[in-house]
């Protein structure tokens, strides 16, 4: 592995684990990553925020991603899927539920194209989304069977 390739490594490392820690990448989370790894808080900074799983602002308990990526759009996921969570849980891609429960987010490609429309929800990845299992999903999510 080159110089770049392991510099790399250790930093999604940390921002990782700097995640698992507070719960999302605040601005002291990313100084810290900056000073321990002796990178600018630019950089670091700028690769959190390429990646859709680091999170630059507060989420709620169930980050829920709905993939936009073409596969899923092609098997009539994202906007569908989008409109039918807006309504369901009241928010808007970007928000989170005043419960602090539930935050929606629209990305591109999560690695599930071949079963499509997916989506995911904090680490666990959900394929052949329809708008009954969605229900069923968020449901049991609500009732803390999950
Ligand atoms: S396009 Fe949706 S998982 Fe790849």
């Amino acid at each position: 592995m080159v110089a770049h390739q392991k510099q790399k490594a250790r930093l999604l490392a940390a921002l990782f684990l700097a995640q698992e820690q507070y719960g999302w990448l605040s601005s002291e989370a990313i100084e810290r990553v900056s000073e321990r790894l002796s990178l600018s808080p630019g950089k670091v900074r700028s690769t959190a925020s390429f990646y859709s799983m680091f999170n630059l602002t507060p989420r709620g308990d169930y980050h829920i991603q709905v993939c936009e990526g073409l596969s899923c759009y092609l098997a009539g996921g994202a906007d569908t899927l989008v409109n039918f969570l807006t309504n369901l849980l009241g928010i808007k891609p970007g928000e989170t539920t005043l419960d602090g429960k539930f935050t929606l987010d629209v990305v591109q490609c999560i690695a599930a194209c071949g079963s499509a429309p997916a989506l995911r929800i904090n680490d666990e990845l959900y394929e052949n989304m329809t708008r009954e299992s969605i229900t069923n999903l968020i449901e049991e999510l609500q009732e803390g069977n999950r």
